[in-house]
């Protein structure tokens, strides 16, 4: 059993993740923790509510930062729509935000279970940054980072940066800098997960209203992505992170030196890694690389047809 909190900006691919991490039985989701990236933070806390009164989770959610370290805020209205989750009508929740901050709430778990706890990141890494500015002490008690960020061989938000990352690059940098076990799933392994038209299709045949929200959801994901980089899928970034937690033999890894650049003008906010061990630094995040893409699918959807049964 993994335990994990899910720090997300959902997002599409985000409330994929909130379900995988709610719903499979190798993990144990202590809670979610929202900040802005998609959309703004009101709108991103939102959305999480919203998923989790559709799937019937029974999971608090924690709201943190509104807005980057230090650079202008980004949104993606273009991608997830002006709420960050368009595309269908989700139930209004019964529950709201706690009290406590994202980064208290991380800090909080922490000290519960020291060593246990999975930090999964599948928006800009603001929280995750505060968290080890604020808590420098509990760092090393963090079991691992696991991250959905950056593009080793290309971009989505500028030919090289990654959206995550260029959402807030220094806290990135951050986040690459600690001392903490980290994983990071980059466009180039999500970029094989991508959702299909005939599979998103088999969520809406299942005649559950909840896999028919799911489609619907899914399908706007795919038209903005048609649009934009003319890919005819939805690309699940944000569950390639949660997937490594269920199960890692689903992909291949390689561990590598990896740094953000934070002075580029055409080069901000790319993570760089050293492929060929040029700068002969010690590895410092383990890149997802390669993906069995049946095994993912197959239990993407062992997951999500557990929906199918509930109202
Ligand atoms: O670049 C893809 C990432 O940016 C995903 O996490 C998506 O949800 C957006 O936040
Ligand atoms: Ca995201």
């Amino acid at each position: 059993m993994e335990r994990l909190i899910l720090d997300c900006d959902p997002g599409h691919d985000d409330a994929i993740a909130i379900l995988m991490a709610g719903l499979d039985e190798k993990l144990e989701l202590l809670g979610i923790t929202t900040v802005a990236g998609n959309s703004y933070l009101e709108n991103t806390t939102m959305n999480a509510l919203k998923v989790v009164e559709m799937a019937g989770l029974d999971v608090d959610v924690y709201a943190g930062c509104a807005r980057p370290l230090l650079r202008d805020q980004i949104v993606a209205p273009e991608i997830h729509g002006s709420t960050g989750l368009e595309g269908a009508k989700l139930p209004t929740p019964k529950r709201q935000a706690e009290e406590k901050h994202a980064v208290d709430f991380i800090a909080e778990m922490v000290k519960a279970y020291p060593g246990e706890i999975n930090l999964v990141a599948t928006g800009p890494l603001t929280n995750v940054a505060l968290f080890i500015i604020r808590y420098p002490d509990l760092v090393e008690k963090l079991k691992r980072i696991v991250m959905m960020a950056g593009g080793i061989a290309f971009g989505n938000v500028t030919p090289v940066a990654e959206f995550n990352v260029y959402a807030d690059p220094e806290a990135a940098n951050v986040v690459l800098r600690s001392s903490v076990e980290k994983v990071m799933a980059p466009l180039d392994v999500t970029h094989q997960a991508i959702m299909a038209a005939e599979e998103i299709e088999r969520l809406r045949k299942t005649g559950s209203h909840i896999l028919q929200t799911l489609a619907d959801l899914l399908d706007f994901f795919r038209s903005t992505y048609l649009d934009l980089f003319d890919i005819d899928g939805a690309v699940l970034h944000d569950p390639c992170a949660v997937m490594y937690l269920i199960d890692p033999t689903i992909f291949e890894c390689e561990d590598l030196y990896v740094e953000v650049e934070l002075d580029g003008n055409l080069t901000y906010g790319q993570t760089v890694a050293d492929i060929w061990k040029t700068m002969k630094m010690k590895p410092n995040v383990r890149v997802l690389k390669r993906i069995d893409r049946k095994a993912f699918f197959d239990r993407l959807f062992e997951d999500l047809e557990k929906l199918a049964v509930r109202k």
